[in-house]
């Protein structure tokens, strides 16, 4: 979704920074692009550009003097009003003299454009940020100094923002603001950046700040910087941290898309979040982050899990592991949908926010909805330092290190080991599947490198199916939420409908759909419910259906009932699902390639969804 890079230092290289992590930001999903900067005469300088950051490079090419000590730019994924030159950010003020940059959504900017308009202010685009400007203009001009007149603009926006902000009048230093949407601020000696994902910047610093709702920084040339709570009126004293993690892009090596690289890092994924943690000497599990919190642990007995999409089929992964292993009631709801309903809320009851950026504007709202209710607030986040990583009161992080293809892979493989360990770790170590379970957790990272080397097989499938309008995918207990996630992964990046339903549900309704045009994918690997989805399939079979099964190696039956079978290695029925799911995200990879679209950035999709 859109992103925000700022830079203010002692040298003129802010249009090259800005730029450069412009691109870094890239994998986000965008549409338009924009940078404002100062030039030395002082005069603000603003280029926009309809499509990729490329296209902005391309005509700051074509301008004499882009050497600038302040610049801020933005990657535009649009919402309130279409992707066009006009709508792309920085917005500005009448004069040019100030330029904003905004993630989020304001949601009273009708009402402030009307008292705007009927003040004289003339708006040029169809966005919400644009009342931003003309806000603080309106401010600034009635203020003793920029900075208090910046604050009385920005304590009036409602809605969800990080702002980053560049004005002529002070050129020596730039502004940041957050409310529900991630800002960071980077520190270094003679410069300092703002961007909304450290990843923009960590290649110039790894000094950090983050800011928090309602906090106003003011960010000088020098390096130095002033915080101030706007809602409590204070001054907030917060020192820089060291990122200690490498939040560094990734370079693509020698795969053809992130997406395939990402799949190829899915046996160390499954290391990452494993090693350390699995003690197989002792058979314990070991989870620092929720060492803090064992005593409130032991009293929990509910967790809700909070969660949106694929993260969200991670959870209902982990509802079924949490339940059988360690006894604990688990609900898994969508976080879109939890912070609306009124539900009764025992302290009893942890929340559970799953999320591999920890910026997803509707988990944060969960976890905000139970602020004050004194229930323990737990994470398993991917992004290090994230607003969620940051809002829970513990938690496990993923460490699957960044993931840049839009479609989610090697994290829900992360969440998944990571939720397998913490139901191992709820267990205390009182159930039976504990150490077989993990003692398998070693052997998977060996199995899905077998899976990869099959690839050309499942290429072969994909090619067989890519023409299919719709597809359904079937399974059954651990099998179910491995089909939901197959569906969503399929249907975002090859545009294939695609639905998603336990196989016993089939006779309820769904089978009325299958005919010799409508292909199901059958979740059909060695479990106790193994007998039940072969009678599924018969069904389909018997009305024409084609199926497409995920088997366990050495069911020789399966293949011949079925249309075709992909084997996996046989593996727990706890464990499969880290499996299944990455033969599913292949063969959605391989039939959206043959399709010709592109996998890395679907359409209308964002990778980090900021706004509700
Ligand atoms: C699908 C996908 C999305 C995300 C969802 C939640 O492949 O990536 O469905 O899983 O937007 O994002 P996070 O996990 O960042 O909260």
């Amino acid at each position: 979704m859109c992103g925000i890079v700022g830079y203010v230092g002692q040298k003129q290289v802010g249009s090259e920074v800005v730029i450069e992590g412009l691109r870094a930001l890239e994998y986000r999903g965008y549409d338009s692009a924009g940078i404002a900067f100062l030039r030395s005469d002082k005069t603000l300088c603003l280029e926009k550009a309809v499509g990729r950051v490329q296209n902005l490079e391309g005509q700051l090419e074509q301008i004499d003097d882009t050497k600038a000590t302040a610049a801020i730019g933005h990657t535009r994924w649009a919402t309130h009003g279409a992707p066009t030159v006009g709508n792309a950010h920085p917005h500005y003020n009448a004069d040019r003299s100030i330029a904003v940059t905004h993630n989020g959504i304001i949601e009273n900017y009708l009402e402030l454009k009307q008292e705007l308009e009927a003040a004289g202010y003339e708006f040029v685009s169809e966005t919400d940020t644009e009342v931003i400007p003309h806000l603080i203009e309106f401010h600034t001009n009635r203020s003793k100094t920029f900075i208090s007149g910046l604050e009385k603009a920005i304590s009036r926006l409602r809605g969800a923002y990080a702002l980053a902000i560049v004005t002529t009048k002070t050129p020596d230093t730039i502004y940041a603001a957050r409310l529900s949407s991630p800002l960071v601020l980077g520190i270094a000696k003679s410069a300092a950046y703002i961007a909304s994902d450290p990843m923009a910047i960590t290649s110039h610093t790894k000094d950090v700040v983050y800011l928090n709702d309602y906090e106003l920084a003011a960010v000088h040339k020098d390096g130095s910087y002033d915080i101030r709570d706007y809602k409590r009126a204070q001054t907030v004293n917060r020192k820089a941290e060291r990122l200690e993690h490498n939040h560094a892009s990734g370079e693509l090596g020698n795969y053809e898309h992130f997406m395939l690289k990402e799949m190829h890092e899915i046996p160390d994924t499954i290391r990452a979040a494993t090693q350390g943690r699995i003690r197989p000497d002792s058979n314990t599990v070991k989870l620092g982050g929720l060492e803090s919190v064992a005593d409130q642990l032991r009293f929990i007995d509910r967790i809700v899990i909070v969660a949106c999409g694929t993260s969200y089929y991670a959870g209902l992964v982990g509802e079924y592991l949490i339940e059988e292993i360690a006894g604990i009631p688990v609900e898994v709801q969508l976080a879109s949908e939890f912070k609306y309903r009124n539900e009764p809320f025992s302290r009893g009851t942890a929340l559970l926010a799953i999320s591999q950026s920890g910026e997803t504007a509707d988990t944060i709202a969960a976890l905000k909805k139970v602020e004050n209710y004194g229930v323990l607030r737990l994470g398993v986040v991917n992004a290090v330092g994230s607003t969620i990583a940051r809002m829970t009161d513990s938690g496990v992080y993923c460490h699957a290190g960044p993931e840049q293809a839009v479609a989610s892979t090697k994290a829900f493989v992360a969440q998944v080991s990571v939720l397998t360990l913490i139901a191992l770790h709820l267990s205390g170590g009182n159930s039976p599947l504990y150490k077989p379970i993990l003692h398998e957790l070693e052997h998977l990272p060996a199995k899905a490198e077998s899976i990869l080397a099959q690839a050309k097989d499942i290429e072969k499938l994909a090619h067989k199916y890519k023409d299919a309008r719709d597809f359904l995918f079937i399974g059954r207990n651990y099998g179910y939420p491995c089909a939901l996630e197959g569906a969503l992964k399929l249907k975002e990046i090859s545009y294939i409908h695609a639905e998603a339903y336990a196989a016993g549900e089939m006779k309820h309704g769904p089978l009325a759909m299958i005919d010799e045009n409508f292909p199901t994918l059958a979740i059909a690997t060695d479990s106790p419910l193994l007998e039940k989805t072969i009678s599924n399939i018969q069904e389909i079979k018997a009305r024409k259906g084609l199926v497409l099964a995920i088997a366990t190696e050495g069911n020789k039956d399966i293949k011949r009932l079925v249309s075709d079978a992909f084997y996996i290695p046989g593996s727990l029925e706890q464990t499969q699902p880290i499996l299944i799911a990455l033969v599913e995200m292949l063969f959605a990879y391989y039939v959206a390639i043959a399709n010709g679209h592109n996998v890395d950035r679907p359409r209308n999709l964002a990778k980090s969804v900021t706004v509700e």
